[in-house]
């Protein structure tokens, strides 16, 4: 056996597609190492979402390059959206002896074999069919708890500052046959939660199968099975998909839905295809089915043509919805997107930059707040494992996704126990077992 390491960025699709990727090669023969030092080969699966996340990897191939000076045999290998967006530019670093795609990952032993022959080996091809349905993932995950599934790959939606579509290519739905399968597998190797991954999951579509339907026909499996699912799109969510969740207590209080700005005028140039009044109905209409879900969202700070008045707008929408948590970005231009041909990108950095810290500074404050409306609730909490700061406490997260941590010697990862919340900080809920 050969020993395969992969160092894994971006998104929870790319942490699911570097489990695919270990499981092609185990029939191929190499081994999962997590020790890069023993290994005959390295691979960064890679992200192209923002410039900052692209230059980190690319410092990280030079630091791989450099274990060549031991290992002579050393094989290097760059795969996900940087492969699909930069494609040859990699290989002519000289640098680099593998680039693959996402739609190319089943061609990995062919090109492994080939590298071995001292050719460097390149596919980008993007497919409209592939789905990776019918391979079992090798799970990385190392508690045993919960599993990413994912359900469809692409993305149609071409919002003009994402790179997305351009690195995952079409939207196209797996099987649900397969992916209800799957799940009965991650329920008999002992897994208690699933999440359903896709750009955009409330557009997934198989023959008669949406959706709601998918997600209702997972969380009938077990009721002892938590069902997750991310990232649903505020133009597709449906009064539907809301109502299966309602119906069933095992799907988590928990929807991410990424609103990106605050102001009518920048969603129309963003294409995003709502407008603010239309987000802040999706709340309410989710708030009103569930008023004990958590709703977290996205946000870009100085996209194009960004005004002081844009900004208040995107502030204020947050005050206004409340978010339970936030990822918060400045704006990144990429190349070859609609924005990058169109618009300049002409907020100056330190305005991107003081608008973003005005967004987090709100968000800790609407996190603290949220956490603290919850102490002295009772929640089920999934134990996941030892909490960072270990010592006898354990970890865990509830419905709404809020990590809990609380006092546990008797408990394992994988069982549910009810916690009641005594203190909180931004992140976190102290609790104590009830
Ligand atoms: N499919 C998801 C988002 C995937 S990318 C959706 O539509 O919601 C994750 C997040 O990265 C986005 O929600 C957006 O907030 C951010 N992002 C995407 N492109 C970006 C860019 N060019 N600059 C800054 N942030 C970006
Ligand atoms: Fe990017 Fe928009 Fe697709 Fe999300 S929905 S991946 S932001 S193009
Ligand atoms: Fe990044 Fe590609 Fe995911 S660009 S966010 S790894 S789809």
């Amino acid at each position: 056996m050969k020993k395969l390491y992969i160092e894994t960025y971006g998104c929870q699709m790319n942490v699911n597609d570097t489990e695919v990727v270990f499981s092609i090669l185990a029939g191929a023969g190499y081994e999962r190492t997590e020790d890069m030092h023993e290994a005959d080969v390295i691979m960064a699966n890679t992200c192209s979402v923002r410039d900052g996340a692209e230059q980190r990897i690319l410092g990280r191939i030079e630091q791989f390059h450099a274990c060549r000076k031991d290992r002579p045999g050393l094989v290097v290998g760059i795969l996900g959206c940087m492969a699909e967006r930069l494609k040859d530019r990699l290989l002519d670093s000289g640098k680099v002896d593998v680039v693959a795609g996402p739609d190319a990952y089943r061609n990995l032993p062919a090109l492994l074999a080939a590298v071995s022959e001292g050719h460097p080996q390149m596919d980008v091809e993007l497919s409209r069919e592939e789905t990776y349905g019918d391979i079992r993932p090798l799970r990385i995950d190392k508690n045993g708890v919960s599993a990413f599934i994912s359900i469809m790959r692409g993305c149609n939606n071409v919002c003009s500052y994402c790179v997305v579509p351009y690195t995952r290519g079409a939207e196209r739905s797996r099987d649900h046959r397969s992916i209800v399968r799957e799940a009965c597998e991650c329920l008999e190797m002992g897994y208690k939660e699933v999440t359903l991954l896709g750009q955009n999951v409330d557009s997934y579509r198989d023959g008669e199968v949406s959706f709601a339907d998918l997600l209702d026909m997972v969380a009938a499996l077990d009721p002892a099975l938590r069902v997750r699912f991310s990232t649903s799109h505020p133009k597709d969510i449906s009064d539907r998909l809301i109502a299966v969740m309602a119906a069933r207590p095992n799907i988590c209080r928990h929807i991410h839905l990424p609103v990106q700005s605050g102001s009518d005028r920048l969603l129309e140039k963003m294409r995003r295809g709502y407008t603010r009044e239309w987000y802040l109905g999706r709340v309410r209409a989710i708030r009103s089915a569930m008023p004990d879900c958590a709703i977290t969202t996205d946000v870009i700070a100085g996209f194009c043509s960004e005004t002081e008045e844009d900004h208040r707008l995107t502030l204020s929408l947050f005050e206004e919805v409340g978010f339970d948590a936030a990822f918060m970005f400045q704006y990144s231009e990429r190349p070859g997107t609609l924005a990058a041909r169109r618009y300049p990108d002409d907020v100056p950095p330190e305005v991107k930059n003081r608008r973003l810290e005005e967004i987090i500074a709100l968000q800790n404050r609407l996190s603290l707040e949220s956490n603290r409306r919850d102490v002295g609730k009772r929640f089920e909490v999934l134990v996941e494992g030892p909490s960072k700061k270990g010592s006898g406490q354990l970890c865990g997260r509830n419905a709404q996704n809020k990590m809990c941590v609380w006092d546990d010697s008797v408990h394992r990862p994988g069982e549910y126990v009810t916690v009641q919340v005594t203190d909180c900080s931004l992140a976190t809920l102290f609790c104590e077992l009830v």
